[in-house]
């Protein structure tokens, strides 16, 4: 970070936190971010924003403007939008490590696919620490170092792990991590582990770790940085401004999120509900929401209920980042569902299998958790709820890299054996693509290149 200081950089709004249940306003919120009042989750709000016009060509050069600027908080992805973010006064209370700035894909295989002819990927997963998570830890570690927290602490399914840790790191503060012992990828714990957690796996699901880990910031002075932390939200909402700055600012009919604790489909909703309410969009984008079958929660609960209580579940399912069947976010998911029209999903481990190898297709490439988004999108056109020639977006959440286990269980024929979708797994083999091992032998390597293709001669 530049010593030098923005004269632009204190933006003018000012924000509050709201608690979505009561809409009791709160001065500072409790350690687990719930409501005192009703114990309801808490938002950010812009009391400003009722009143004061936004002046949106302005805006939208000084952002644009900032991409060429030296300064990191000008760099960053998140920080760039800061004018619709809680006030820093000063960019060295910032830690950032330039997150954000995702690329926006244009996904030709996958459009054919799924029977759409524009169809586009916005990889969150090309964040500095491989996960969407970036974009929202650069804010809630910053707010946690400015409040004068040393130490701050997440429950993870891999992801947010990663994220906190390095971002703590950078910003000088220790950090403690639970994961569910056995149910974490090898490389998201690496991650952890080499940016200096306190990693401790807990004999128990990410649930679990949840639950253990609110009475942990009740009885000792750490700050929680789950997604239940509104400003995870606030940074993790930039991604859609973002993405509407890529599209030159003509909202998508669809954007397509998988869902897991149900904090990014309500940060991206969030953020399209303001960009309309200031005037930056005219129309809203339909933000729909998939889960794998085995841990369906929100589904359940729109299915069964519309939305009135939740339906846990108890969570199963390859795709790690997804497991989980007690959400914290899920009244705000359902707000966002109701307020743009989207709609939910689910789709099978199959077809979460299928998905990935497709975009993987596609030269992309993400998690299993991301690929939920493309299976169930070809759900929801072959339903009419997404028009063939509508405008799509699937953001894929997490890097390619996370889970290379299932990646190359996969391509070997392993990932179903013995589990009871084994006889549909059969569907997949034009996509397996298994290592092959040959002696190290010219001919053998010629003769391998010939079965793959018969057009190739010299
Ligand atoms: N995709 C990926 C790659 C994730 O890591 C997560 C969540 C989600 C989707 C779901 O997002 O929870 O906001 O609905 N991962 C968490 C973690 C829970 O601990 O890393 P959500």
């Amino acid at each position: 970070m530049s010593d030098h200081t923005s004269p632009e950089f204190n933006p003018v709004q000012t924000s509050q936190l709201r608690c979505i249940g009561c809409d009791a306003v709160c001065e500072k919120a409790a350690q687990t971010f719930r409501c005192a009042a009703c114990g309801d989750l808490l938002e950010i709000v812009y009391p400003g924003w009722d009143t004061t016009r936004v002046d949106v060509a302005a805006l939208r050069a000084v952002w644009r403007q900032r991409r060429t600027s030296g300064l990191s908080v000008d760099e960053s992805g998140v920080w760039r939008f800061r004018e619709l973010l809680p006030s820093f006064h000063d960019p060295k209370e910032v830690i950032t490590l330039l997150e954000g700035n995702t690329p926006l894909y244009e996904m030709s295989g996958c459009a054919r696919i799924a029977g759409l002819r524009q169809l586009y990927a916005k990889h969150q997963g090309m964040n500095p620490t491989g996960s969407f998570k970036d974009t929202g830890m650069t804010l809630a570690a910053s707010v946690a170092r400015r409040e004068g927290f040393r130490w701050v602490a997440c429950a993870s399914t891999g992801n947010t792990s990663a994220s906190m840790a390095a971002y703590a790191a950078r910003g000088g503060m220790r950090s403690v991590v639970l994961i569910p012992e056995g149910k974490v990828s090898w490389g998201k714990l690496s991650q952890a582990l080499d940016y200096g957690a306190v990693t401790c796996q807990l004999k128990t699901d990410f649930d679990g770790c949840m639950r253990v880990l609110n009475e942990v910031v009740q009885r000792m002075p750490i700050y929680l940085l789950n997604s239940v932390n509104p400003y995870r939200l606030e940074g993790q909402k930039t991604a859609a401004i973002e993405l509407m700055e890529q599209f030159d600012w003509q909202p998508p009919d669809h954007v397509i999120v998988p869902g897991g604790n149900l904090g990014n489909s309500s940060a991206l909703g969030k953020a399209f509900l303001e960009m309309k309410k200031l005037g930056f969009i005219s129309t809203l984008t339909k933000i729909s929401i998939i889960q794998a079958a085995g841990a369906n929660p929100l589904v359940r609960t729109m299915r069964e209920n519309g939305g009135k209580t939740l339906i846990p579940v108890h969570a199963e399912t390859a795709a790690s980042a997804i497991r989980i069947g007690n959400p914290a976010s899920w009244k705000k998911a359902v707000r966002i569902l109701q307020a743009t029209g989207g709609t939910v999903e689910q789709v099978s481990e199959v077809e979460i299998a299928l998905a990935k190898a497709e975009i993987g297709a596609d030269g992309v490439g993400c998690e299993p958790a991301s690929a939920v988004t493309l299976a169930g999108l070809k759900k929801l056109v072959k339903q009419g709820f997404v028009k063939p020639r509508e405008t799509v977006v699937l953001i894929l959440t997490g890097h390619l890299l996370k889970d290379p286990e299932f990646t190359l269980k996969f391509h070997r024929g392993d990932l179903f054996v013995g589990a009871e979708s084994e006889k549909e797994a059969g569907t997949l083999r034009p996509q397996q693509r298994a290592p092959i091992v040959l002696d190290a032998d010219v001919d053998a390597v010629i003769q391998t290149l010939r079965k793959a293709d018969d057009r190739l001669e010299m």
